[in-house]
């Protein structure tokens, strides 16, 4: 993967992973200092304790000086740093504690790329959830980037939303950015509730481990969600789902709602990605390179950047099957809903 980065664009994916490496710095500072503040006040409190009841008569003065203290010592618990900026954290932990069979300066890139992109949205973060799955990394990879899979695999979910148009392609260094117009068809759609009727959905490649989903709710409101798949052999991925949202509605609600759709998604997507795993891997990069289509755009983009290095790896051999055409492939998934 690494031949098609030029060596000033690793430079650049470089320096957030040591923006990433700075901001664990800095919050690892901040606590400490937080840390030590805290035995400072107390040996403050009881120092004007000791003065308050030592002579036997209680002074207005030394009252007035044990409450500032006291005060103080309460704001200073009010100023705790928060530890939302930690690495330790759960969702970017579980990108941190993964670890890849052959251990590439470019790998260990990508994975900070996604990190930087996590903890800029980390205070909106609602929900993390994470799975083994039992079928080829890169059959992830193609059903996050497939755009009209929307329409058929979540058929049921989104209640006959339709991609109406492709309105910008925009390939970046190590991916690529795709916005499109989607459509809730029925009246009676529960997504209404959260969204227009038409909304321009983006969605983005950062690496070849990493996709993001943007959502438009009302008011310039907005739902992220952040995929993470990371393969783990030639048979399993790890894939991790966090979704992150300024919506300002009761959080433990939005969390329940969330995880709950998450799980449905998942639900729906399985029997596809099953009916992927049986499909010879070459032809589905056959497929990226082959079609015009521009709901398949990202992963023709993901093709070409990653194609080359993918397609020698033992992962795209592994997998022999009879090749399946995609409408049988869809409505047959859809079937075993
Ligand atoms: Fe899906």
């Amino acid at each position: 993967m690494s031949k098609n980065i030029s060596a000033n664009q690793t430079c650049n994916l470089i320096k957030n992973s040591q923006f990433v490496e700075l901001s664990l710095l800095i919050s690892k500072l901040r606590s400490g200092i937080w840390l030590f503040g805290i035995p400072s006040w107390l040996f403050g409190i009881a120092d004007r304790s000791v003065a308050l009841f030592s002579d036997g008569y209680i002074s207005p003065i030394e009252v007035l000086h044990l409450f500032t203290a006291s005060f103080f010592f309460m704001g200073w618990l009010s100023l705790k740093p928060e530890t939302e900026t930690s690495l330790d954290s759960s969702e970017v932990g579980a990108l941190q504690s993964y670890q890849y069979d052959s251990p590439l300066r470019q790998h260990e890139v990508y994975l900070s790329q996604a990190q930087a992109r996590m903890l800029e949205l980390k205070k909106q973060h609602l929900i993390s959830q994470e799975y083994i799955l039992p079928v080829p990394y890169i059959c992830q990879i193609y059903h996050l980037l497939n755009l009209k899979h929307l329409e058929t695999v979540h058929n049921f979910s989104l209640n006959n939303l339709k991609v109406i148009k492709v309105s910008q392609l925009q390939p970046t260094t190590i991916g690529g950015k795709v916005k499109f117009q989607t459509v809730l068809v029925s009246p009676f759609n529960a997504l209404r509730i959260w969204r227009q009727p038409i909304v321009e959905v983006e969605l983005i490649l950062h690496t070849p481990y990493t996709v993001e989903l943007r959502i438009p709710v009302y008011n310039n409101k907005k739902i992220i969600v952040i995929f993470n798949a990371l393969p783990l052999n030639n048979n399993e991925h790890r894939f991790l789902v966090d979704i992150y949202s300024n919506l300002e509605w009761p959080k433990p609600m939005l969390q329940g709602i969330l995880h709950f759709a998450a799980c449905l998604t998942l639900f729906e997507d399985l029997p596809y990605l099953h009916q992927l795993a049986q499909r010879n891997i070459q032809r589905l990069f056959n497929s990226g390179k082959g079609s015009n289509q521009e709901t398949m755009w990202l992963f023709r983009r993901f093709v070409d950047l990653y194609g080359a290095s993918l397609e020698g790896s033992q992962q795209v051999r592994a997998i022999e099957a009879e090749e399946i055409d995609e409408s049988v492939l869809s409505s047959s998934a859809i079937a075993n809903n």
